[in-house]
């Protein structure tokens, strides 16, 4: 297996992540009936947030923190609903891809989801 190398990987780690999650009916609802996402424009937001974030090279300007606040005010966003994001995004990079970048890659979702749940709902997560 190779590692997280550009962004054809990370598109392809997003596209399979997002199937994952779309399929689980726990948490899909929030990208389907709660945000009524367009994922033609949703997901090339996704790829430039992962690619600014594991190599600094595209230029992702949003607010994560704000959006993820919005949608926590229209539908709550759980514990249960962190750990099943985090961990399918975890068996995500596990399927695809090994070496130092990868775990680079789940660092750094399970600590912006730690901070964002704290931020977000104002609840403690069992971790801080
Ligand atoms: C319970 C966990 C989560 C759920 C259900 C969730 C769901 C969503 C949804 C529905 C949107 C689209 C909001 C909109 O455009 O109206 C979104 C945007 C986004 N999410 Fe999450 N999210 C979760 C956790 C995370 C985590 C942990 C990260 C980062 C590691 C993350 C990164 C992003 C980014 C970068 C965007 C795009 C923001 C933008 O458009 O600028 N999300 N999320």
């Amino acid at each position: 297996m190779k590692d997280i190398e550009n962004r054809e990987d990370v598109i392809l780690l997003v596209d399979t992540f997002y199937s994952n999650v779309l399929k689980d009916d726990k948490i899909n609802y929030f990208f389907t009936d709660v945000a009524k996402l367009d994922f033609k424009k949703h997901m090339p937001r996704m790829y430039d947030f992962w690619e600014s974030t594991l190599f600094h090279t595209a230029a992702y300007a949003g607010n994560t923190l704000r959006v993820h606040k919005d949608l926590n005010e229209k539908a709550p966003l759980e514990k249960e609903h962190f750990d099943i994001w985090i961990g399918r995004f975890k068996s995500t990079v596990d399927q695809l891809f090994e070496g130092t970048t990868a775990e680079l890659a789940k660092q750094r979702a399970a600590s912006i989801a730690m901070v964002m749940q704290l931020k977000v709902s104002g609840k403690p997560n069992g971790l801080l």
